[in-house]
């Protein structure tokens, strides 16, 4: 870097050659100015990036999918346009054939599905809910990144249940699912962060989430699993003997096992995923919906690779502010044993932060979108390449 941006390195024009050199000069000092002010930065900028674990930012090959949609926009239909604010979960409520979602806003909102969908507003919890699944006495069970863990009761009551670990708080509650049993897992993506700055977490590169369980019986509240890379999405297995949970940072998701011999062990569950991953959801139906914010083939890879190239990204964040780079969002359906299935994405689709099959659709929730989009599945499916 030091070369390129001295400003000394064009030698000065004689005078007799000044008028021709004129426009070179120009153009040396427009270019060297911002690559100067750079450089500047970069040196005085004390965020200091840390190294991702090596063996996820090796170069791989792309995951191979058998069935892909990678035009999934061209069936999508918008639901609930600047209505739903940032809806980034989805907890479908099957009795009432009705969905859950958590918006910027601090609300929580009920679609009725149905021939026409009608978005209706039920609580708002004054901070930003993320993940929600459907509790076991008519609750909803919220993962609210600002206020913690919260149990709201069908009368719209909301309790606390934990916001906080071995004396550490919550900074970003994020993903949670519900056994049989009644016991909550759930992920505290960082306990540096909160969630206005999440992408300072994603962009140091150093370990501050947490899995964590809560038993509403003993009102204890475990950890599980420390040390993870933005922790988010969780998904307890239908057979309940695990919980699958995703490390976005790291484009994977790894397995807790609750019981069995590897009991309290965890292990890789699917890696070298397409695209960052957020919730994950169990359809019913044998798959795992993986949502995807942002796909291949973008900046991301490389950053995940180069500290500095996000110390770079983190000046830029902070005096330019985002450039938007997320491309290739969607959804990952993988099996019971974490084989990939089938893709869904677009090059203009981005933000994609949950993803359910719900009869003929599917449905996604955006962290970012003023609404949730649906594709008819039956009409729009992943197919094999020919
Ligand atoms: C939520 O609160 C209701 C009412 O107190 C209770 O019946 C339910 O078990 C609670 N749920 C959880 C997960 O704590
Ligand atoms: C989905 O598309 C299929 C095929 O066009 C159609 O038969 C079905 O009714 C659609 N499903 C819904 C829920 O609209």
């Amino acid at each position: 870097m030091s070369n390129s941006n001295n400003p000394t390195s064009s030698s000065p024009p004689s005078p007799s050659t000044k008028k021709s050199q004129w426009p070179f000069t120009f153009l040396t000092i427009t270019i060297s100015f911002p690559v100067i002010l750079a450089a500047i930065a970069y040196q005085l900028d004390s965020f200091d990036p840390g190294a991702y674990p090596i063996e996820h930012t090796s170069s791989k090959e792309p995951m191979y999918v058998p069935k892909r949609n990678s035009n999934m926009l061209e069936g999508v239909e918008k639901i609930g346009e600047g209505k739903l604010l940032g809806p980034e979960d989805i907890a479908y409520d099957k009795k009432m054939g009705v969905i859950y979602t958590g918006c910027s806003d601090g609300w929580i909102k009920i679609i009725k599905l149905g021939s026409n969908l009608v978005v209706e507003e039920w609580v708002n919890t004054g901070g930003r809910p993320l993940g929600m699944v459907l509790g076991q006495h008519g609750e909803l069970v919220v993962a609210d990144a600002d206020e913690g863990m919260l149990n709201i009761t069908a009368d719209g009551k909301i309790h606390l249940l934990t916001k906080e670990a071995e004396g550490l708080e919550f900074k970003l509650a994020d993903g949670v699912d519900i056994a049989e049993n009644g016991i909550l897992y759930f992920t505290d993506a960082s306990y540096k962060y909160k969630f206005k700055e999440y992408i300072w977490d994603i962009l140091e590169g150093r370990p501050y989430g947490r899995l964590l369980s809560y038993d509403p019986q003993t009102k204890v509240t475990k950890v599980l699993v420390r040390d993870l890379y933005f922790a988010n999405g969780v998904v307890v297995s239908p057979d309940q003997k695990s919980v699958i949970f995703c490390e976005t940072a790291l484009k994977c998701c790894k397995r807790y096992h609750i019981e069995g011999e590897k009991r309290g062990s965890v292990d890789m569950f699917i890696e070298n995923i397409p695209g960052t991953p957020d919730n994950v959801m169990y359809d019913g139906e044998g798959y795992y919906w993986i949502a995807l914010t942002t796909g291949q083939g973008t900046l991301w890879d490389l950053a995940l690779k180069y500290p500095f190239i996000r110390k770079i990204m983190g000046i830029i964040e902070k005096t330019v502010g985002r450039p938007h780079m997320e491309k290739n969002g969607g959804a990952l359906a993988i099996d019971l044993e974490g084989r990939p299935v089938a893709h869904y994405y677009d090059q203009h689709l981005s933000m994609v932060s949950s993803s359910i099959k719900i009869g003929d659709h599917l449905y996604c929730g955006s962290v970012a979108k003023p609404y949730m989009i649906r594709l008819n599945l039956t009409q729009h499916p992943a197919v094999a390449d020919a």
